[in-house]
């Protein structure tokens, strides 16, 4: 039976832990499953703009001897032309795989529910589950371990906000969580990473005070005030914000050597300042090279019959 992947909750603990040391073995070795690919064509039906994701993908799927074929938001023009769901029964026809980078989650469950081939989520308004794999394989590749490791995020309760919380909880990693009133992550999602947690031990913090969250924390991460499709309230949200940003200041109250993770695109100067970014407790750009590695191990998990 075909497997999709919309949030961390569709992988057991047992399955991350496994993808997990795939990425190490790919990342150590890039020609390591060279083939395993081979004839398989991945889409990636994308909304919504793409650096990382895009290219990851694309660039993962040529290693492992597979094609890839971008669909800009013109292209399938997804739900206008036809249903989703439609979509998803044709471009099964054609294709091993989607990618699926979309606004309302829902898109992600339409099209999963449609479609005979696997469906990864490359970002929703919900989740964004590539980005926490990759950011626990970082945390575990410079930390050595996840449990014992407290995270505090602070910012938007948004879908990345909401992936490290399935993927802490899943794992045994702490998370403290600092949004300001009005920005923390749904009460339903909370209630889902503490049923999570209540297997592995994790810890789940939510607050509103970020030096709270970041004391003792040994990664801090943030990501932007405004997602994608929220750009028209940056002003108002720069206002509510201001005392949420990753700074020299706020650092100063985390461990010593603390690491400093942001899935990127970064704004500078808003969530993040320019001297976090650039300083030697930023690991911002291993992280999104680890993005490739560990979609290399999902693909090869999901797409290799
Ligand atoms: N982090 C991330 O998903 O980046 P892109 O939006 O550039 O794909
Ligand atoms: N929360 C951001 C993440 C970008 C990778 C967004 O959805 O735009």
């Amino acid at each position: 039976m075909k497997k999709d992947l919309l949030t961390i909750g569709d992988l057991s603990l047992a399955e991350i832990s496994s993808i997990l040391k795939l990425t190490e073995q790919l990342k150590k070795n890039k020609n390591k499953f060279a083939k395993s690919l081979s004839g398989k064509t991945l889409a990636l039906i994308f909304q919504k703009p793409s650096n990382r994701t895009r290219v990851s993908f694309e660039v993962g799927m040529y290693q492992l001897g597979g094609n890839s074929l971008y669909l800009s938001p013109q292209e399938i023009n997804l739900g206008v032309r036809e249903t989703i769901r439609d979509v998803a029964r044709t471009i099964s026809r054609y294709v091993d795989g989607v990618v699926l980078r979309t606004f309302e989650h829902k898109n992600c469950l339409d099209m999963a529910e449609g479609a005979a081939v696997p469906v990864i989520n490359g970002l929703s308004d919900f989740s964004h589950p590539c980005q926490a794999l990759a950011d626990i394989f970082t945390i575990k590749e410079k930390l050595k371990e996840l449990k014992k490791v407290t995270l505090a995020y602070v910012g938007d309760g948004n879908n990345v906000c909401n992936s490290l919380l399935f993927a802490a909880s899943k794992t045994g990693m702490n998370i403290s969580v600092a949004t300001p009133k009005g920005y923390a992550p749904a009460d339903k999602v909370v209630k889902q990473a503490q049923a999570f947690a209540e297997e592995t031990g994790s810890r789940i913090k939510i607050t509103e005070d970020p030096f709270s969250a970041v004391n003792s924390a040994q990664v801090v991460y943030t990501d932007v005030w405004a997602s994608m499709g929220q750009e028209e309230e940056i002003n108002k949200r720069k206002v509510i914000f201001k005392d949420f940003q990753i700074n020299a200041k706020l650092l100063a109250g985390a461990t010593k050597n603390v690491l400093v993770m942001h899935c990127l695109p970064a704004h500078r100067g808003e969530e993040i300042t320019d001297e976090v970014m650039e300083s030697r407790n930023s690991i911002v750009f291993d992280q999104a090279e680890n993005r490739m590695h560990v979609q290399k191990a999902i693909l090869i998990k999901l797409l290799r019959s």
